[in-house]
């Protein structure tokens, strides 16, 4: 792997990007006085309540909450992980991102040319497509399964020659590269031989979130096994955490209301060709918690596509398990099933567009699709079968982590096994189970957001080391006021770490904007609050706030030397002081009264 990103790097990247200019190449923003507004790119509005303070370089959201400074913005916006959204910074500025292991960057390096290597091949392959000698065979197959040149262009559809040594020609016979093509999975060694993967294949390009081709899906055109052949796990390719589709669907569109999970390469591609950009594959494995997660970050609601056999049932269940312990209060999954052997392609082809549309946002919520399940695995006309559901239902409500859908689930199996809430609450939900209860999804992008205002502090009654803090976010220039305070830390007082750290990122960067500084606390619980702080209007006119925050480190002194004091006192009752411990005590005894 590569080495972390150096902290200072991405200060600086911050405060060289401008939040106004990265934002505006996405959506257009109109001039309001001192920040800019838009109608919000994260929920759907008429009236613009999202705005973007140049000041302080970061967003807010007056409407939902969406909040975050310029890296934030990018990783919600593109549906990038935070690495990415670096990247893509740099690359704006035209900086290369330095890592922190100075022995990593060869690894680097490599890592570029096995991208480049993919795309290289990805664009041969297209080219096959469309060479007069394959032509009539690969295109008419496509024609006959009724995918167009647009979409075959748009998913970059290709194909590989029946050759074994197709690639070696393309690159040449350069050592260092043909290893390169055996590390990406593209080139099989075998005995001193190297030779092609694939031969005489309809070749799907598989594409991160950026764009890049990390792997290969390659379908038979006649008959022949394996029907698909995939690229094998590489440095660049997890193909657990890839879902074939969703650099298109963004490509396409870059807001989607919801996305349809389905199996195969092939649904993805006819599911387009009727209009129906938002379909995304899972590469033949189970959908993971990666995979979900990843969608949410471009859409509210998912429906996932199963067969509609026994198969297709205990798929979905498995799927639930990873999808239960993310449902949100904003964010909604539902279960779709097809008829008896039809898969999304088959049957979009047979009812259109329109209808398959209906059915899929008339499916049922996981949840219900989860009683559905489980009523069935019991006969609920015997004396036992309320109690088994009952039983049933317990490991998956324990993974229900949202609130509100806990108690609304728990409400309707109440209704099921025909308890009380109240009893089956008290049967149910053990104290222990709370325990047991599977850990929290790191999620860092739903905790670093606020999706209400409700449990964020009233200015007016700010704590004074949270009135210090939402002074030093306003005016960072204020920190030159500070003393030197190695004591904040030792002050039991909540929020004192916070402010020491702040204090000390302002002290090495003096210049840092509020966007840059938040940065340093993404994805814990703090940013959303330090977020709300920085964007409180200061009651404060801007003469006196100097003045106030000298006022505060001294009675937040003050308060150390009080607590300083009380700790001596209650020491010597233990034993004797030490010279110095004496010293301290009696200059605190003189200085306090
Ligand atoms: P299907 O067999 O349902 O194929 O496999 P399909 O997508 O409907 O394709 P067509 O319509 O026959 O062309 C579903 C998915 O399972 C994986 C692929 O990801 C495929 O898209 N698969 C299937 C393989 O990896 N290898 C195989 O041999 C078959
Ligand atoms: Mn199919």
């Amino acid at each position: 792997m590569a080495g972390r990103i150096p902290k200072s790097f991405i200060d600086d990247l911050i405060n060289r990007s401008d939040i106004v200019e990265v934002i505006e190449r996405r959506i257009t923003l109109k001039r309001a006085g001192k920040n800019y507004q838009a109608c919000c790119p994260f929920h759907n509005e008429k009236t613009p309540s999202f705005s973007v303070s140049p000041d302080k370089q970061f967003y807010y959201c007056f409407g939902c909450g969406a909040t975050g400074n310029v890296v934030s913005f990018v990783m919600e916006y593109d549906g990038l992980e935070f690495v990415d959204a670096i990247e893509d910074l740099a690359h704006a500025q035209g900086l290369e991102v330095p890592r922190e292991a100075a022995s990593q960057q060869p690894q680097r390096q490599w890592q570029h040319d096995l991208y480049s290597l993919m795309g290289q091949t990805a664009q041969f392959y297209q080219q096959q497509l469309k060479q007069p000698k394959h032509r009539d065979r690969v295109v008419g197959y496509l024609k006959a399964r009724g995918v167009s040149g647009e979409i075959a262009r748009d998913y970059g559809l290709g194909f590989a020659p029946d050759e074994w040594h197709s690639l070696q020609a393309l690159f040449g016979h350069d050592q260092s590269i043909n290893k390169s093509l055996v590390d990406c999975g593209m080139l099989i060694e075998k005995d001193n031989n190297r030779y092609d993967r694939f031969r005489d294949r309809l070749m799907f390009p598989i594409r991160d979130r950026r764009g890049r081709v990390i792997a290969f899906g390659g379908r038979v055109i006649d008959k022949g096994e394996p029907k698909y052949l995939n690229s094998p796990e590489t440095e660049i390719f997890h193909k657990g955490q890839e879902l074939y589709g969703l650099y298109e669907m963004r490509q396409f569109q870059r807001k989607n209301d919801w996305a349809l999970v389905v199996e195969g390469y092939m649904d993805v591609v006819a599911l387009a060709q009727f209009g129906l950009r938002n379909a995304v594959a899972t590469l033949g494995t189970a959908t993971s918690s990666t995979h979900i997660q990843q969608l949410f970050r471009v859409c509210p609601k998912i429906i996932f596509c199963f067969d509609g056999d026994r198969a297709g049932r205990d798929a979905a269940l498995r799927a639930l398990n990873h999808a239960l312990p993310l449902v949100r209060d904003n964010r909604d999954i539902r279960v779709m099933f097809l008829p008896d052997g039809e898969d999304p392609d088959t049957q979009v082809r047979q009812i259109g567009a329109e209808a398959f549309t209906e059915q899929a946002l008339a499916a049922p919520s996981i949840f219900e699709f989860l009683l559905d399940y489980l009523r069935n695995q019991v006969d609920m006309n015997t004396f036992e079968g309320p109690g088994q559901l009952a039983n049933l239902a317990k490991p998956f409500l324990a993974l229900i982590q949202d609130p509100i859908h806990h108690e609304r689930f728990l409400q309707q199996l109440a209704l099921q096994v025909e308890l009380s809430e109240e009893r089956l609450k008290q049967l149910l939900v053990m104290p222990n189970d709370t325990k047991q209860a599977p850990e929290k999804e790191t999620d860092s992008k739903s905790k670093s957001l606020p999706t209400s205002h409700a449990s964020l502090p009233n200015i007016s009654q700010l704590t004074p080391i949270r009135r210090a803090i939402t002074l030093l976010l306003q005016r960072p220039t204020l920190v030159t006021e500070v003393p030197p305070c190695d004591w904040l830390r030792e002050l039991n007082q909540p929020g004192n770490e916070i402010l020491c750290e702040m204090i000390e990122i302002l002290q090495t960067n003096p210049n840092i904007t509020v966007g840059a500084i938040i940065e340093h606390w993404r994805g814990t619980s703090v940013q959303p609050h330090l977020v709300k702080l920085a964007s409180e209007e200061l009651l404060t006119p801007e003469v006196g706030q100097s003045q106030e925050l000298a006022d505060i480190m001294q009675r937040l002194n003050q308060a150390y030397k009080t607590q300083r004091f009380e700790q001596l006192q209650a020491r010597s009752q233990r034993g004797p002081l030490s010279a110095e411990e004496k010293r301290e005590y009696q200059s605190l005894l003189l200085e306090l009264k």
